[in-house]
């Protein structure tokens, strides 16, 4: 493994990641997809670890997207349970390292028990401020544009916004939590080159990094790998290269 350190400037301040490859990873053992899915559980782990290692503020994890509701009931069933025993017991983790926990999404869709604990761990960590845990749960980027779109234009019908003052800034502000910076870096893992409705308004600049490896073999190593990509990257957001500039 290389470990020359990764240059303190070049290092992310956000990363989300689609966690992905779960049902496949337990297949190719001959497992249940479930065991995938637990076994995803401990890469989470692993990675809030590293970012706490590597100094990276916040850290997404896409969870469960909206289109995610059309699988069997099962295994949504079984995913939900495994995020409520998440919640109960692994809370801890979160408050060992002081790390506030959001939710992105459409939380009223989870089951009430779910819900009732991710409040509660929300509440709990609300006053951490040196690192965030955001999960993207029953989220759909189209589903977040959709809901800033509705609430611009019931401010609009209001009166109490101009349409014609209506600029990104004003996009931005609506979107779930508008707060929290823009993604540096998206890594994907299970090889798929796709977006799969995460995140589009977000990721417009964001270096996308995708792996070949499944979610739950993703450790510290291939995250670490992933962030030492990203610090190489030449971001050059519409302009031409700094060294050209010169
Ligand atoms: C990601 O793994 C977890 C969720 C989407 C909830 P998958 O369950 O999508 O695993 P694959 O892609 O079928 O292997
Ligand atoms: C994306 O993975 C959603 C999550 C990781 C939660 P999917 O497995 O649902 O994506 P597709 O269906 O392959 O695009
Ligand atoms: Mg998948």
């Amino acid at each position: 493994m290389n470990t020359a350190p990764i240059d303190p400037a070049r290092i992310p301040r956000h990363v989300a990641v689609i966690m992905d490859g779960n049902g496949r990873w337990a297949q190719a053992k001959g497992l249940p997809r479930h065991k995938g899915h637990e076994a995803g559980a401990e890469s989470v782990r692993a990675v809030m670890e590293s970012c706490r290692d590597l100094g990276i503020k916040y850290l997404t994890l896409y969870a469960f997207s909206v289109e995610n509701w059309v699988r069997p009931k099962d295994e949504i069933k079984g995913l939900m349970q495994l995020l409520k025993t998440y919640l109960e017991e692994r809370a801890f983790e979160l408050h060992e390292n002081k790390v506030r926990l959001r939710v992105m999404g459409r939380m009223s869709d989870l089951p009430k028990a779910v819900q009732i604990g991710l409040n509660r761990v929300i509440k709990a960590t609300a006053d951490y401020t040196e690192s965030e845990l955001i999960l993207a749960l029953s989220y759909g980027g189209r589903a977040e544009l959709t809901d800033a779109v509705r609430e611009i234009a019931r401010k609009v019908e209001k009166g109490d916004l101009k349409a014609r003052k209506i600029d990104e800034a004003t996009v931005a502000s609506h979107l779930y939590l508008p707060d929290v910076p823009d993604p540096d870096l998206m890594i994907r893992t299970s090889g798929e080159m796709r977006i799969s409705n995460f995140l589009l308004w977000q990721l417009s600049y964001a270096e996308i990094y995708v792996t070949n490896t499944m979610w739950p073999d993703f450790r510290k190593d291939h995250f670490r790998a992933a962030v030492e990509d990203y610090s190489k990257r030449n971001r050059r957001f519409g302009d031409i290269s700094a060294e050209e500039q010169t």
